[in-house]
């Protein structure tokens, strides 16, 4: 592998991501486009000084042209427009469709052996969007939400209990929206259950927060999204597949299948490798999470239906 990372938008997300990458000198070459040709500039030099300054090895440029975009190992794709104040992720739906749509085909047809790591939202949807757009492998199409909501539950956790987040192991399944399902129950803390920690309705108020834990930085921003855990856990993503360690994270992938559900994207746990999802795990989910897991994938199919009817 050349290590070659390629990164579409290079708004918030994308130049921290940009950073992330640069600061823990991962790869050989990371190559940034944008339409803004101006913030393009700023974010390559800028990210590029980061690069020395860390001593890293990582070479960084920025492009404009899609064909000068080309023989990327990954491509992360956060393209699209963020949610503003009393949005859901779910109402950037038909525009942000469209740039992806438009995102992917140039992608594809210069990096055609690349795995595309998506970060836009409404996310499950726009993973959708990006498999049924071209003939991609599906294994190669990942979005990344379940490790940054994990994140989101860990630390919510290590806030409650005064433990720190490096002890505490956590997973979210499904839709990256508002019925994500964190998996109390697969929730270890030093080792431990979280039962053992939590009564009953602070595991529902933890359950609650990570939830909301998007749309509380949404709201005390005032203008834009999250970014740094948004970035970091891509650059979690980027490492597991550039250094092939077969890492287990929760990511949105088509299900083919497994969980009972066929044609439809939503966060599961995944084997990540070189080869991009390289496994699915099936976790034994009890009763409640099957059924909090089936009004998830209800409400990724809604805006997927969406789609079918007006793009597919
Ligand atoms: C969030 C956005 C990036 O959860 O989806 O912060």
């Amino acid at each position: 592998m050349s290590r070659k990372v390629g990164i579409i938008g290079v708004g918030n997300v994308g130049s921290t991501l940009a950073y992330t990458l640069a600061s823990k000198n991962i790869c050989d070459e990371i190559v940034l486009k944008d339409i803004r040709e101006n913030i393009l500039e700023a974010m390559s030099l800028d990210v590029s000084q980061a690069a020395s300054a860390a001593s890293s090895k990582t070479k960084v440029s920025g492009v404009v042209k899609a064909c000068e975009f080309k023989d990327c190992d990954i491509v992360v794709i956060t393209a699209g427009i963020p949610r503003k104040p009393g949005m859901s992720r779910d109402d950037l739906l038909l525009t942000n469709a469209k740039i992806m749509q438009a995102v992917v085909n140039e992608t594809i047809e210069y990096n055609s052996n690349a795995i595309i790591l998506i970060v836009s939202n409404p996310l499950d949807a726009m993973v959708y969007t990006a498999l049924k757009t071209s003939s991609h492998p599906k294994e190669k199409i990942i979005g990344m939400a379940g490790i940054l909501d994990s994140s989101r539950m860990a630390h919510f956790i290590s806030k409650k209990l005064d433990i720190s987040s490096d002890e505490i192991e956590t997973s979210v399944m499904g839709g990256h929206g508002d019925t994500m399902v964190p998996l109390s129950n697969f929730t270890k803390v030093q080792g431990k259950n979280l039962s053992e920690f939590l009564s009953e309705d602070e595991i529902l108020d933890i359950m609650e927060k990570t939830r909301n834990g998007g749309a509380q930085i949404v709201k005390a921003l005032g203008n834009g999204s999250a970014y740094y855990a948004p970035a970091y856990s891509t650059s979690l993503m980027v490492e597991a597949i550039l250094n092939d360690t077969k890492e287990t994270y929760p990511c949105a992938v088509l299900l083919n299948g497994e969980y009972g559900y066929e044609n439809i994207v939503a966060g599961v746990p995944i084997v990540l490798g070189k080869n991009g999802c390289e496994e699915i795990i099936e976790l034994d989910l009890n009763d409640e999470q099957k059924e909090q897991f089936k009004n998830s994938i209800d409400s990724v199919l809604e805006l997927t239906s969406t789609l079918d009817q007006k793009f597919f």
